[in-house]
């Protein structure tokens, strides 16, 4: 599947299989994450992997009762050091969140083409996120995403037409 396809096809899937993620596609969805780009390089992200059936229904609680989230056989969780990521200066946002996005959106599409669903999930308490992983309190919690063989097929959802997206030469 080239990029496109993966583009195109992906959905956010909310229904899983309970089949497990064969660990060569787990591999590559991880390598997928590996090489993203990040802000200076910095790298400041890591990547929890979530097997373990207990943990993954204490998750279910800690993102608000949202069920799917620990129905699939794997949860990422995108976390951040915020300290190490390029640093606010002006006209910049600190980058954490922008280098962990980018890093899970390589995931996303990745998973798409090799068959894999997953959600970006942003509600979520921290707080609860880092307990139940035992994630230090100055690595922040970015995003959670399940990733497991999709039990749904949704259809697109609507996307603004280019004209509503794009000016040309100016705003
Ligand atoms: C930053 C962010 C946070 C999101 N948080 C959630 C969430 O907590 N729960 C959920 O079910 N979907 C969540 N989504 C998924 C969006 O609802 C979804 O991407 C959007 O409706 C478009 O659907 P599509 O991904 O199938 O194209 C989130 C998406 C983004 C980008």
């Amino acid at each position: 599947m080239d990029v496109m396809e993966a583009i195109r096809t992906r959905r956010s899937i909310r229904k899983y299989l309970p089949d497990p993620v064969p660990d060569e596609a787990l591999a590559t969805v991880l390598e997928a994450a590996r090489l993203a780009p990040t802000a200076c390089n910095n790298q400041a992200i890591r990547i929890v992997v979530v097997k373990d059936a207990t943990q993954r229904e204490q998750l279910i609680e800690a993102c608000k009762g949202q069920k799917f989230v620990g129905q699939a056989p794997v949860v990422l969780v995108g976390c951040a050091l915020e300290a190490d990521s390029y640093p606010k200066q002006a006209g910049w946002l600190n980058t954490f969140a922008i280098d962990t996005t980018i890093v899970f959106d390589h995931v996303t599409l990745a998973a798409t083409s090799l068959g894999l669903g997953t959600c970006w999930v942003g509600a979520f308490e921290e707080g609860a996120v880092q307990k139940v992983l035992g994630i230090p309190a100055n690595w922040r919690v970015v995003c959670l995403m399940p990733l497991g063989t999709p039990a749904e097929q949704p259809d697109a959802r609507p996307r603004k037409t280019l004209e509503e997206l794009v000016s040309e030469d100016g705003w």
